[in-house]
């Protein structure tokens, strides 16, 4: 689906035009892929009878991992998270669209065309723009294992969201796509389950929630950390570690958790199909509670969402 555009881009502290948010060619970040950035979701819930709200699922949580990114790569954004927080809730407000994805994106810009990026200016840019669901398939996914591993420890920083890690998930999710699966799953570099290209992954075996730990070559994902303090508030067994590729074909559920995938319940994988292909009791439990929260229709009891005003109800593209 083509990006749909709104008004308004913040720039290293101003509001810029949309179509003014332009790099040159020479810039750092064309040729070495020197760029960290961000996605959150900002969702709009259903206040008991007064006009719809909106609020933006943890930001602050979001703008520290984009200040930790930077850090890694020696790329100070020169906001704090404060700052960087009261960017978004600008930019949000001022194109008046929600629900929305918001992308922070920070990089180096136009300096020296060596390797070494430490002469090039750092460019901070936040924008927003409406989009939908992100791993397709209405009744679950139907995923494989990729044949492209994860980043090796100690090669690209897979805590960092960094745009260069991206590479690697380009060919797990072109894979999947090109052999007619929804999603890829990769390995780590020891062959044990890692991640999807964009996505955190549980399982659930004999009523006990899985996922893979950081030591895995994950992103240490917000939506995971989100879901596993709900499992902790509904009482369901979590145990984080390093999980072998049979536990794909042998879970009873597993589900792909992330801002763009949200709580994704998975069908199949390998054309195995996991349970019976509907979304089972454990993923479900989490995904009415993430959902509730999320749309206002149950309490946001860990002060997950920011508020923002924004008029709009429905997505309403410039
Ligand atoms: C590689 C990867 N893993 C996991 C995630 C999920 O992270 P989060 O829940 O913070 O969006 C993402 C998405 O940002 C991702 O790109």
């Amino acid at each position: 689906m083509p990006l749909q555009t709104t008004k308004n881009i913040w720039h290293n502290g101003e509001l810029i035009p949309w179509e003014k948010a332009t790099i040159h060619i020479m810039s750092h970040v064309v040729h070495y892929g020197s760029s960290i950035f961000e996605g959150i979701r900002a969702y709009t819930q259903s206040g008991s009878g007064s006009a719809p709200s909106a609020g933006i699922f943890r930001l602050e949580e979001h703008m520290q991992r984009f200040r930790d990114s930077g850090h890694i790569y020696r790329m100070p954004l020169g906001y704090t998270v404060a700052e960087l927080s009261q960017a978004v809730i600008d930019v949000v407000e001022a194109n008046g669209v929600a629900p929305c994805y918001i992308r922070p994106v920070a990089f180096r810009g136009y300096g020296e065309a060596g390797i070494n990026p430490l002469t090039s200016p750092v460019e901070v840019y936040i924008a927003n723009y409406p989009w939908g669901k992100y791993v397709p398939g209405n009744d679950g996914a139907n995923v494989c294992v990729s044949s492209w591993n994860r980043h090796a420890p100690n090669t690209m920083p897979t805590l960092a969201k960094a745009g260069g890690n991206y590479l690697n998930s380009q060919l797990i999710r072109m894979e999947a796509e090109i052999n007619g699966y929804d999603e890829g799953i990769a390995l780590d570099v020891h062959g044990l389950i890692s991640e999807g290209s964009g996505e955190n992954l549980f399982l659930v075996r004999g009523g006990v929630l899985y996922t893979t730990p950081l030591s895995s070559s994950v992103l240490n994902g917000i939506t995971r950390s989100s879901v596993l303090t709900l499992a902790k508030d509904l009482g369901i067994p979590v145990m984080e570690q390093t999980l072998p590729r049979e536990m794909l074909y042998i879970a009873d559920e597993a589900f792909f958790t992330g801002t763009a995938a949200e709580v994704t319940h998975l069908r199949s994988v390998d054309r195995y199909l996991v349970g019976d292909g509907t979304m089972g009791p454990v993923t479900k439990a989490i995904h009415d509670e993430f959902f509730g929260i999320v749309h206002g229709t149950k309490p946001d009891r860990h002060n997950w969402l920011t508020p923002v005003s924004v008029k709009a109800e429905e997505p309403v593209a410039v």
